[in-house]
């Protein structure tokens, strides 16, 4: 058999589960991986949560973090807790030579991002960030077209994420409202994602003029003992103040000169979950949408234009990495076969011992592009991002 590597996943809510189904599935979709994960602990204050994590294959949790870490038949770290607890955990893991997979936004800030980042490169151990839709195949299939210059030279990007999570006054106020458990609002919590596809899919973000916005300043507190998440609705009149942004967005300009606009919102009615881009260029233009994320919207420039429109191509085997999870066009993979190409890509990168994109470098230069629109928001002037 080949050789394991012990799994540990610290905060076993929405994305500890996704982490570790993820692990447990790795091998389904990739038999030749050469690693076997192997889920040794798990960890979370919850006592529910961590019931259902040995009940789906954990050898033991515990309700202390610190366990895991110092578990030496852990190998690996999920950090997927709450944004604060980020730059603690995956230091203390890292310094205790653990390789780690952290959830975006890898802590309140920048500064926090960079404290993770300095400690991988000190301890020499490999990082992950789950920056998760840079593996969707239609994605992947858009930026190799991009590279090889099929849409001529980009001049223009859209990035957006609108979500509806929170558009209800009723939406729990769970710790993504509050800047001492989460940092910022919209920014850290789908902004991230935004900016990173930008910045994979064309260049580095150079500087930005941005504007934030909190379009429900007041929110039910959730019932004591239960922190609820943000997609939980409480009725009653305890109300508290939400200390982060719901909406924001920025122009900016890339490294190059190209510009474009990027925004995001957790407040909104009527799209659900839609993450989207498009990249416009000298000879066409591609646009793709997590709500469809088996779709890539193309255009190319014809010569006389009359029949000129986009083209929407399903993603099939002759992408990347799709023919790993469905055999023919048409037949969707969704939001967790993503989480799995991640899991992947982890587990790969800590079986070669080599740093592979994303990691926390990556979400460095994310964390700069969003402090920047911050600053900039308060400034009201362009700040740099660099
Ligand atoms: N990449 C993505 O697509 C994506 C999607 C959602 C969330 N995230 C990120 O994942 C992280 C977690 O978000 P979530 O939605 O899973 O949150 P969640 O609230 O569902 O889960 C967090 C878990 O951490 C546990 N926890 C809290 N304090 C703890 C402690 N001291 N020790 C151990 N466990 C503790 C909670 O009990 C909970 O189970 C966040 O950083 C978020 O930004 C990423």
């Amino acid at each position: 058999m080949e050789p394991q590597i012990g799994i540990g996943v610290i905060g076993l809510g929405w994305m500890g589960r996704v982490h570790t189904a993820s692990h447990r599935r790795v091998l389904e979709h990739f038999p030749e991986l050469g690693v076997r994960p192997r889920l040794v602990m798990g960890a979370d204050v919850s006592l529910e949560r961590r019931a259902h994590a040995e009940r789906v294959g954990f050898e033991a949790t515990s309700e202390d973090w610190r366990a895991v870490v110092e578990n030496p038949l852990v190998d690996a770290i999920s950090v997927t807790v709450p944004n604060a607890m980020h730059r603690e955990i995956a230091v203390a893991a890292i310094e205790a030579g653990k390789h780690v997979w952290v959830e975006k936004p890898v802590g309140l800030g920048a500064a926090d991002t960079e404290a993770v980042a300095t400690a991988a490169r000190r301890a020499g151990v490999v990082t992950t960030v789950g920056f998760c839709y840079r593996f969707a195949p239609a994605v992947q299939r858009a930026r190799a077209l991009i590279r090889a210059g099929d849409i001529g030279e980009v001049n223009h990007y859209r990035g957006v994420f609108l979500a509806d999570y929170a558009n209800r006054p009723d939406g729990a106020a769970s710790w993504r409202f509050f800047r001492e458990d989460a940092g910022s609002g919209a920014l850290g919590d789908l902004m991230a994602h935004v900016v990173d596809m930008a910045q994979h899919l064309v260049a580095p973000i150079k500087r930005c003029s941005g504007r934030t916005a909190t379009m429900i300043s007041r929110r039910p507190r959730p019932p004591a003992g239960e922190g609820g998440t943000h997609f939980s609705r409480v009725s009653g009149e305890d109300l508290v103040d939400v200390g982060n942004e719901d909406w924001a967005a920025a122009l900016f300009e890339f490294e190059g000169g190209m510009v474009g606009s990027l925004e995001a919102s957790r407040v909104i009615v009527g799209p659900r979950t839609r993450m989207r881009f498009e990249v416009h260029g000298t000879r066409g233009a591609l646009a793709w949408e997590l709500e469809r994320m088996n779709e890539l919207e193309y255009f190319a420039l014809s010569d006389d234009g009359t029949d000129d429109g986009y083209t929407t191509i399903l993603a099939g085997a002759g992408h990347p990495d799709f023919a790993a999870f469905q055999p023919g066009a048409g037949v969707p993979m969704g939001y967790d076969d993503l989480r799995v190409l991640e899991a992947r890509n982890f587990l790969a990168s800590v079986r070669d011992g080599e740093q592979r994109e994303p990691g926390v470098d990556d979400m460095l230069a994310c964390a700069r592009v969003l402090e920047a629109i911050e600053r900039s928001a308060a400034s009201g002037a362009w700040e740099s991002a660099r």
